[in-house]
């Protein structure tokens, strides 16, 4: 017997082919990263995003930034894709689904190493790296910290204080972290993508995101307004909730399995 929740998610879902899934860091919680906005656990709980997070502090002082940056990479490398992202891969082989686009604010590589084909990183990404001048993509390659097994808890600030990033061999200038800063414009390609991607589907899920940064926390109003139905999963209320048909109170890596077994028949 299925709960009703299920019951009533599964209604939305139900023959979907072109199915739009935006997600944020929530999405990554149960592989053990740490999500933004959590009061204790949070990333800005413990790092000034001002600090660490802007284009402006860049240039001040790029050395604990690139560090950090590392360290940040290094934990995702360490964390393994969850039930979650792998669903959302198994949703691709059901019958009758034509595409299923991860429209993502993360910058781990966790939907990629999921599974996942076709995904979009509205913040960039921390394993791509460029010139922070002349924007060349820096292919000399970095070496992450390493990320100790045991379970003591990764501090988000990072073992390294300081760390000298290289330079681009065209101009000179610092290599810098492939990811969106505060008070940064988004990729243009990414967004255009994003946008055709919300008009485009028959199926919106929200998965993991607290909806509260735009400009990206504005695309599933693009669904909302053309009357898409929108599924949020989430283990509690979010600035987005509003604009959903339904908002499952449940998680990415209990949610989404659950969700595709039960649309493949399995349960
Ligand atoms: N499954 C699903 N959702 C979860 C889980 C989980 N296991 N754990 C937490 N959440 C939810 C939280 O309830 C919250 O609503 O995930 C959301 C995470 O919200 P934030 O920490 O604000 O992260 P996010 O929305 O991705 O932040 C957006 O802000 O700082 C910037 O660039 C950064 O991309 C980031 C953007």
């Amino acid at each position: 017997m299925r709960d009703q929740q299920l019951e009533h998610a599964l209604d939305l879902c139900r023959g979907a082919r072109r199915i739009n899934v935006f997600t944020g860091a929530g999405m990554s919680a149960e592989s053990g990263l740490d999500t933004y906005r959590d009061a204790t656990t949070g990333v800005w709980s413990h790092v000034d995003p001002q600090a660490m997070a802007s284009i402006d502090a860049w240039a001040r002082d790029p050395e604990p930034m690139w560090a950090w940056y590392l360290w940040r990479a290094a934990l995702s490398r360490h964390a393994d894709p969850n039930a979650g992202h792998r669903a959302l891969a198994a949703w691709e082989q059901l019958p009758g689904v034509e595409a299923i686009t991860i429209t993502t604010q993360n910058i781990d590589d966790l939907h990629e190493r999921g599974g996942s084909s076709e995904i979009i990183h509205l913040h960039g990404s921390l394993f791509d790296y460029r010139c922070t001048i002349c924007s060349r993509p820096w292919r000399g390659g970095v070496s992450l910290p390493l990320v100790p097994d045991d379970d003591t808890p990764a501090h988000p600030a990072g073992p390294s204080a300081r760390l000298r990033p290289p330079r681009c061999p065209l101009c000179g200038n610092l290599i810098r972290p492939g990811v969106v800063w505060f008070g940064e414009p988004l990729p243009e390609r990414e967004w255009d993508a994003a946008e055709r991607a919300m008009a485009s589907a028959d199926l919106v899920l929200i998965v993991g995101t607290s909806g509260v940064v735009f400009p990206a926390a504005g695309l599933p109003r693009i669904a909302a307004e053309l009357g898409t139905p929108i599924l949020e999963i989430s283990p509690e209320p979010t600035d987005l909730t509003r604009l959903c048909d339904y908002s499952w109170r449940s998680t990415a890596a209990t949610g989404l399995p659950a969700l595709v077994d039960a649309l493949a028949g399995l349960s």
